[in-house]
């Protein structure tokens, strides 16, 4: 994996690859009621969409980025089926220029905000060539997008506090297949939520998962006030879901989990076992290391010589002993500073005077990554640049 290492090379080109990036006029961004920007990258002509499942309008691209960067495509036809939202049935891509920036403006600098691409690749080229390229948020070094099937949506998620009132999103060839975006998404925090992310580092997200729902219901606007996207987590095999109708109360500042997320769980089918998985790091190995929010709510009205109390062990080590999760209220045992791990294990274990099993009801898992922009080389000057025409583009 790559890390935000300073060029040291090909100064001039490299200034100047930027400066005709960001000497594109920019279109004011169009945000939604709640200042959301929604961008369904690829998508011709002028006028935009409400998205159906969302109700969120999304926009083309055009007012984002330089208008003679990218190529157009639809996903080829056999991949359009109704589960897919309309924001991926088109992509921009960019066979040519090394780096490409969206730039998102109108913001506030110094406020949080959650930003996430969409890739489906779809054979929209014809190639069926899958390709590996690397995203970044500015000048730091977000994540490499590494697209492993045709069919299979890759999101690619960060939440960090923004410098400046705009911010760039760029894509950077490394010549493994050419870069594309199928859509660009970027909604405002409250700066108390997410407190690892700060001035000096930001989160990407690796897996947030909503234990329980048998149904494949993804979790997300407006259920989610921050359209973060919760993905269904179960194991039919092993675990039995859990879920009420009643009121949970969210109470935190820190992380909100949508009520919905909350009002699912998942149990051992066998009152005998223990709750165990593990979570793929995504091969993304982070110097800063990992935080993980793990989200409990009890929905059972249990009777008085009833007792669910278990352990928490990560990677088989004792983080949290004798838990009982609180009667619908939401409950989140969460990393208060990054841990390293080469490897990621949840274990729930019931304790010897439980007499009910564990429960969960969703999880999040964030690498940390610094945002810091350091020394005074070549680069720095390149970002000078950017920024300053960036800034002057939208004034
Ligand atoms: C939204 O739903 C309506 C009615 O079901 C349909 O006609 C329309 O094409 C849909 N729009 C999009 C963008 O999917
Ligand atoms: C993509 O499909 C739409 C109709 O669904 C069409 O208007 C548009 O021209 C197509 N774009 C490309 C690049 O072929
Ligand atoms: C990309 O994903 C494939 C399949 O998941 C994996 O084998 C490969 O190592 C990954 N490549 C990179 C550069 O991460
Ligand atoms: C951000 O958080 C890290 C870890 O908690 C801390 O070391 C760093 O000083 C913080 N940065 C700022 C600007 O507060
Ligand atoms: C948790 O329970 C499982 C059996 O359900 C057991 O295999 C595992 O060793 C236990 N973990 C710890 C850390 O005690």
């Amino acid at each position: 994996m790559e890390q935000p290492t300073p060029r040291t090379t090909a100064v001039v080109p490299w200034l100047l690859l930027l400066c005709l990036v960001c000497r594109a006029p920019q279109a004011r961004a169009q945000p939604d009621h709640n200042d959301f920007i929604s961008i369904d990258c690829g998508l011709p002509g002028e006028t935009g969409y409400r998205d159906n499942t969302t109700s969120l309008y999304y926009t083309t691209d055009a007012g984002f980025i330089d208008t003679n960067a990218g190529i157009n495509h639809n996903i080829s036809a056999q991949y359009i089926n109704p589960s897919i939202p309309t924001s991926l049935h088109s992509v921009r891509s960019f066979p040519s220029g090394e780096r490409n920036c969206y730039t998102l403006g109108s913001l506030v600098s110094g406020f949080k905000y959650l930003i996430r691409g969409q890739f489906l690749y779809g054979n929209y080229d014809g190639f069926n060539r899958l390709p590996i390229f690397d995203l970044y948020i500015g000048v730091n070094f977000w994540t490499t997008v590494n697209i492993s099937s045709s069919d299979a949506a890759v999101y690619a998620e960060a939440i960090m506090v923004v410098p400046e009132d705009s911010v760039q999103v760029c894509l950077k060839n490394t010549d493994r297949g050419v870069p594309f975006i199928s859509g660009l998404d970027l909604r405002p925090l409250t700066i108390k939520l997410y407190p690892l992310a700060n001035e000096t580092q930001a989160l990407v997200l690796l897996h947030r998962f909503n234990f329980g729902p048998t149904d494949e219901t993804i979790i997300r606007y407006p259920y989610d006030p921050y359209d973060r996207i919760w993905f269904p987590f179960v194991d039919m095999t092993d675990w039995a879901e859990i879920k009420t109708g009643e009121k949970v109360k969210i109470d935190d500042e820190l992380f909100q989990p949508p009520e919905a997320v909350m009002q699912t769980a998942v149990t051992p089918q066998l009152v005998s076992k223990n709750i165990e998985f593990t979570l793929d790091l995504q091969s993304f190995p982070s110097d800063l290391g990992y935080i993980h929010m793990l989200y409990f709510c009890e929905l059972e009205h249990l009777p008085t010589n009833a007792l669910r109390e278990y352990n928490f062990y990560r990677n088989d080590v004792l983080r949290h002993s004798n838990y009982t999760p609180p009667y619908l209220v939401n409950d989140c045992i969460y990393s208060s500073e990054p841990f390293q791990v080469d490897q990621y294990k949840v274990s729930l274990n019931a304790t010897t005077m439980s007499t009910l099993p564990p429960i969960i009801n969703a999880i999040e898992l964030f690498a940390v990554i610094p945002t810091t922009i350091q020394g005074t080389d070549t680069q720095d000057g390149a970002i000078i640049c950017i920024h300053e025409l960036a800034r002057w583009s939208l004034s």
